[in-house]
């Protein structure tokens, strides 16, 4: 495994040696990119000599001449990439697309999880803009860790201090011990809502955004899944090289059933928002508003429960959305489903960034989470399938 770990311009720096040292005892290989601000707290030839490996500064100069970019170099085969410290200068450029250096231009390019570790005066972190772009590269998925509480350079006590190296490091190890385990397997991953056609221009669908599955994938893009993506509608605009897309909960069933066969998942997750109900008789043109109609709604099928009586070696993850009896419900999907997971929620995480979430498994353990953002809690659900595997 291999990471990158870019050191910024704070007093902080110098932890980035030992945050270094702990990767390579637990044989991770680690290439250090320095800012050239980070030169004044820290000295090249200490990371050179500690962590026994080439030190990245420069973007250009001595690598002019080679045939391959200096960052794509350095990007190869990357696990991860972990900012620590991380200055808001660094912050501020990441989010908002400025690359006027190698770390910089490194962090843009990459497609690999990047974990900041924030450094800097309270003032500095609680100001509209740091925060700004904090929310804006949590929603591109980047992991924060911390900052802490604690005595600041100027001696005061505030939340700005970067965390320990040791806690940094378990939180990517925790990362890379996941990707290892889930690299180059596959998965079938569906999510958005269905629509069920009424007449030729009407339909009834749900409030499913789409944006805890697209969480799901962006977490598995990350630990190196190979990935086929089956999708109903989204609130957003999403673009993958496997993907189909679909409309009806017949079409979903469909798709979902050749997909099965054709690519061989060893996950399922289901995250669409499936239609329960189809009506009865559907009109083939717009029905005039001259008088009022009634709509009888028919059971539609359960593609979960149909698939997974076919379902041999993939692990089947469900959801369950409930607002009443929630843990009895969702205990009972899980076996009229025949799923290995669910992940329970209530309706609040409709549209929202945020989720409650609970994970039940067969054994019939639950496992309760603070409120998440999405991303956090697809990493819950892929620590859990790594449990069940
Ligand atoms: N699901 C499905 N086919 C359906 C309905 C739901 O495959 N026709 C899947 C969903 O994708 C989800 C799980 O089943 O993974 C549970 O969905 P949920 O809406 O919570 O429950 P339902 O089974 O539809 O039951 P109810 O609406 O009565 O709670």
């Amino acid at each position: 495994m291999k990471i990158i770990l870019g050191v910024t311009g704070s007093v902080a720096a110098f932890k980035a040696l030992e945050l270094g040292r702990i990767f390579i005892k637990n044989q991770i290989d680690v290439i250090p990119v320095l800012t050239k601000n980070s030169l004044y707290f820290v000295g090249k030839d200490s990371f050179e000599s500690l962590l026994k490996t080439e030190c990245y500064i420069e973007m250009f100069s001595k690598n002019i001449l080679q045939k391959e970019p200096i960052h794509l170099k350095i990007l190869r085969d990357a696990d991860a990439i972990v900012v620590a410290p991380c200055t808001a200068n660094m912050i501020g450029k990441f989010a908002n697309g400025i690359a006027d250096d190698l770390l910089s231009t490194i962090l843009l390019s990459t497609k690999v999880q990047v974990f900041i570790a924030p450094a800097m005066h309270e003032d500095l972190w609680d100001s509209e803009a740091v925060q700004e772009n904090v929310k804006k590269l949590k929603k591109r998925g980047v992991i924060f860790i911390g900052p802490e509480k604690g005595e600041l350079s100027d001696l005061k006590i505030g939340k700005g201090r970067m965390s320990e190296p040791e806690k940094i490091f378990k939180e990517v190890y925790e990362f890379l011990k996941l990707r290892e385990k889930f690299k180059n397997k596959k998965l079938l991953l569906t999510f958005g809502r269905t629509e069920e056609d009424i007449d030729s221009v009407r339909v009834i669908t749900n409030r499913s955004s789409g944006k805890m599955g697209k969480a799901i994938f962006d977490t598995a893009f990350k630990m190196g899944f190979e990935i086929s993506v089956i999708k109903g509608k989204t609130d957003f605009e999403f673009d993958f090289k496997r993907l189909k897309e679909v409309r009806t909960s017949y079409e979903m069933f469909e798709t979902i059933k050749n997909e099965f066969i054709e690519f061989k998942p060893d996950v399922f997750i289901m995250n669409a928002a499936v239609s329960d109900f189809i009506p009865h008789l559907k009109e083939k043109e717009k029905i005039k508003k001259d008088k009022e109609i009634e709509i009888f709604l028919n059971k539609n099928i359960d593609i979960l429960k149909e698939i997974s009586k076919y379902k041999e070696n993939t692990i089947f993850v469900g959801f369950a959305l409930e607002d009443k009896d929630i843990f009895e419900n969702a205990k009972k999907k899980l076996i009229e489903k025949n799923l290995d997971i669910i992940v329970l929620n209530t309706p609040e995480a409709l549209s929202s960034e945020f989720t409650k979430i609970w994970i039940l498994n067969k054994k019939g353990e639950i496992k309760e989470f603070p409120l998440l953002s999405k991303k956090e809690a697809s990493l819950k659900i892929f620590e859990e399938i790594i449990n069940v595997l």
